[in-house]
């Protein structure tokens, strides 16, 4: 069956509706548009795991905290719904922020803890609009599941957390980060990188690594771990490192002691785009 592109909440209900009563199983795969292959392997897990994909494409205002971010922030619809055939997805759902915010909000959906520290302590009300929306779309939608990248780390945890707190009937699938041949993390703001600073983005990768190799070893401190990516990022003068954090996978927390798995979490600016990234580091047995 062929792609269909739909822009209203009541059109989509009605399609799932007619989906569900034939029995199929649903995925959905929020997205902000750009699609590039990090999208793509969300979609085809999506695709392997259900009878129907539906695919989000939603530039959320309610998570920008700056207008000229959300001003820039790339769009393709065209050659989105394009990738998106390709995959075999059933609907893309494509609403105007009319659709999804007619009327002043009274209700937002927070989740604390996980959410204050990395890019919660630097973009302030980010989370919320990321939790709002995804529960306004897991609400329309109701899928059986929910695909989310591990690259933004602690989006994930929030979401995991936020399904178990609220009860919400829906099963989060984490997916692997996926990344470019010199271990950039696939991203819609890379395309919005210059030549000369995407050629020099490969170094938060390099520090991610060269702090798991750290805790591979056998070290168990983490100021050693931070250390070394430190000294990597230091290697390039033009990044400016926002936050660089050894956190507990699923609370978000920093820790002191690589005693259980960690994630080491790097969000650093680059000619004005900010880009984020993370590995999870597993202490020597
Ligand atoms: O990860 C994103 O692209 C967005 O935060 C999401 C989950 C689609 C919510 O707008």
């Amino acid at each position: 069956m062929s792609l269909e592109v739909v822009y209203t909440i009541e059109d989509l209900r009605f399609r799932i509706a007619r989906k569900r009563a034939a029995g199929a199983t649903i995925g959905l795969v929020p997205t902000m548009g750009a699609l590039h292959s990090g999208h793509l392997s969300l979609m085809e897990r999506a695709r392997d795991e259900n009878d129907s994909v539906i695919v989000s494409i939603f530039v959320n205002p309610a998570q920008f905290n700056q207008e000229e971010d959300y001003n820039r922030y790339p769009r393709s619809l065209e050659t989105d719904v394009e990738l998106c055939e390709t995959v075999g997805v059933a609907i893309v759902f494509a609403p105007s922020a009319a659709e999804m915010y007619p009327e002043e909000a009274y209700t937002s959906v927070e989740v604390s803890t996980i959410t204050e520290g990395l890019c919660g302590a630097f973009r302030p009300g980010h989370f919320t609009g990321v939790a709002t929306v995804v529960m306004k779309l897991l609400q329309i939608v109701q899928p059986d599941r929910v695909y989310f990248g591990e690259k933004d780390a602690q989006q994930l945890a929030m979401i995991e957390r936020l399904v178990r707190d609220l009860n919400v009937p829906v099963k989060v699938v984490a997916v692997p980060t996926v990344r470019d041949e010199d271990g950039v993390a696939l991203s819609s703001r890379n395309q919005l990188l210059s030549k000369p600073d995407r050629a020099k983005a490969p170094v938060v990768y390099r520090a991610l690594r060269a702090a798991v190799a750290v805790a591979a070893s056998g070290v168990t401190d983490v100021e050693a771990m931070k250390a070394a990516a430190a000294a990597v990022l230091a290697r390039e003068p033009s990044v400016r490192v926002e936050y660089l954090e050894v956190v507990d996978p699923a609370t978000m927390q920093p820790v002191e002691k690589v005693d259980q798995p960690v994630r080491i979490a790097i969000a650093a600016w680059l000619g004005g785009i900010r880009l984020i990234d993370n590995l999870l580091a597993t202490p020597r047995r």
